[in-house]
């Protein structure tokens, strides 16, 4: 498959703060590792948010580790785009049963996992928690977490797809 395109979508709820961190992590590995060949993209469960930029403290804590949030807009991931990737990578265990609920079929299905479940050492079932709610601390322990989990995605990538 070496060559081929996979592509990734990360799913959160409002597709405002955990999503779009994950997707702006995973954008500038691939560009600094020079992984072309893997598309990421990001959506949301809900339709909140649709339209809008990435929450404002999520932007500011990327931008202080030199990830760029600013070209992200909000969208709703729908029954469709089960055909658009091989990869649908939920930030927690409601995001998964929402995408389960929505799939056409078993292997729609079978694209569904947990983010974490790429991060080394991460407990089995681990989430990426909403910071949404929360202080400062929740944003950078988002990017910590997508940093460690992209991380171990595209040494994954890299064995299963040899990209
Ligand atoms: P996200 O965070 O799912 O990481 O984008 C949230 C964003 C918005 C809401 C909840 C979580 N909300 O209820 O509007």
């Amino acid at each position: 498959m070496s060559g081929a395109k996979v592509r990734v979508c990360f799913v959160c709820l409002g597709n405002i703060c955990r999503s779009p961190t994950a997707w702006g992590v995973m954008r500038a590995l691939v560009a600094r590792e020079r992984v072309p060949s893997v598309l990421v993209e990001s959506a949301g469960t809900a339709g909140y948010h649709v339209g809008e930029g990435a929450d404002p403290r999520t932007v500011l804590h990327a931008k202080r580790r030199g990830v760029d949030l600013a070209p992200h807009r909000a969208r709703q991931f729908v029954r469709a785009d089960f055909a658009r990737f091989e990869y649908v990578l939920a930030a927690d265990g409601d995001n998964v049963r929402a995408l389960l609920r929505l799939a056409p079929d078993a292997a729609a299905r079978d694209k569904v996992r947990l983010l974490r479940s790429f991060e080394p050492g991460a407990p089995d079932d681990a989430e990426v928690p909403d910071p949404y709610y929360g202080g400062a601390d929740g944003f950078d322990e988002v990017l910590d977490i997508c940093e460690r989990a992209c991380g171990g995605l595209l040494a994954h990538l890299r064995a299963a797809h040899g990209v």
